[in-house]
């Protein structure tokens, strides 16, 4: 047979295949996601997510170590919160847990890129990320009280504060709440195209933080985008960079892979995406049983989400992803 085109002719093997490899995945793209806990010399396990933790500030500052050894520069916390109210207070709390975590992170480990969760949920009775009145979840009262959250992280030196909350006009008002008070340079990684997703489920989980009021939605589809929606993410993300975001994210990954594209071709800001807890443990499940291989399957999702046009992602397989590629690292696949 005479065929003018053989593709198969580049996969014959693996330094031919290196050559021709489109995408790189680095432990330098991933970020890490760490649930902070009160105690000392706590690990205590996440059940909904095995191989995960709720660690105490001592154990983080550790993991940092662990991190930076393995080329994965950023963490982004998340507050395990026993003290909940309907205010949220808790959540700026100057003495709280996140302030005091990542003031001891940058004494330690001044270099690596600490960024914070902004939302009210860990630290709400309902579990939403808002200020509930009258069985709403109201907008401009809550992103008040997310500017004094996002000061509160900024003061204790976060590079990057990451509102995960999904109302309106938060970016702006955070980025002139920190321009006002002196923090020109605390970036704000937004979570722009953000879905009502049945995979945060597991991180729900961890943190205590499901929506559970009876006087509340059960549910976050009042602020948290359809699942069946594409344009109107551009429209969320097209309005962040206006309001100042310096990073865009789309969450979760998987299912919305073709958002990820859709965002990086029609933007020219760094896009994030989460791959999230539902889907690690998705993963994670499937491994135990014998059903995937969890080293190839982590660095499949990876790649894919990277292919995507995903800058950088958030993920809580960032170390073992780390660690398979520097064992990999200079070999041919
Ligand atoms: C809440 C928040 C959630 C996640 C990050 N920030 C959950 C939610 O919106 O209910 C999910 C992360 C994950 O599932 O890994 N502000």
């Amino acid at each position: 047979m005479e065929l003018t085109h053989r593709p198969r002719r580049l996969r014959r093997t693996g330094p031919v295949r290196s050559l021709i490899r489109e995408t790189e995945l680095c432990p330098q793209h991933l970020i890490y996601p760490i649930f902070v806990t009160k105690g000392e010399h706590v690990r205590d396990p996440i059940n909904t997510m095995p191989g995960q933790f709720r660690l105490s500030i001592d154990e983080v500052v550790q993991e940092c170590e662990i991190l930076l050894k393995l080329g994965v520069g950023a963490v982004n916390l998340f507050g395990y919160s026993p003290e909940k109210d309907e205010t949220g207070k808790f959540a700026w709390d100057t003495e709280g847990l996140i302030p005091r975590c990542v003031r001891a992170l940058k004494v330690v480990h001044p270099e690596v890129c600490v960024q914070t969760d902004v939302a009210l949920d860990p630290y709400t009775t309902h579990g939403h990320d808002g200020l509930v009145f009258g069985g709403e979840i109201v907008n401009d009262e809550t992103v008040e009280a997310l500017c004094q959250m996002a000061l509160c992280h900024a003061e204790a030196g976060a590079d990057w504060i990451a509102p995960s909350d999904m109302m309106d006009g938060r970016v702006g008002a955070i980025r002139e709440a920190l321009d006002a008070n002196g923090f020109a340079n605390t970036g704000i990684l937004a979570y722009s195209a953000k879905y009502a997703s049945c995979f945060y489920g597991p991180f729900r989980g961890a943190l205590g933080s499901a929506p559970k009021s009876d006087a509340a939605p059960k549910d976050k589809k009042t602020y948290q985008m359809d699942p069946a929606n594409v344009r109107e993410a551009l429209k969320e993300v097209a309005l962040d960079i206006e309001e100042g975001a310096d990073v865009v994210m789309v969450k979760p990954a998987l299912a919305y892979l073709d958002v990820i594209r859709a965002v990086r071709e029609e933007f020219d800001v760094p896009v994030a995406a989460y791959n999230v807890s539902g889907e690690y443990a998705m993963v994670c499940a499937a491994a135990e049983k014998g059903w995937v291989e969890k080293d190839r399957a982590l660095l499949e999702i990876l790649f894919s989400i990277r292919r995507a046009g995903a800058d950088m992602i958030l993920s809580y397989f960032a170390k073992d992803a780390a660690t398979l590629l520097r064992e990999q690292y200079g070999k041919f696949a």
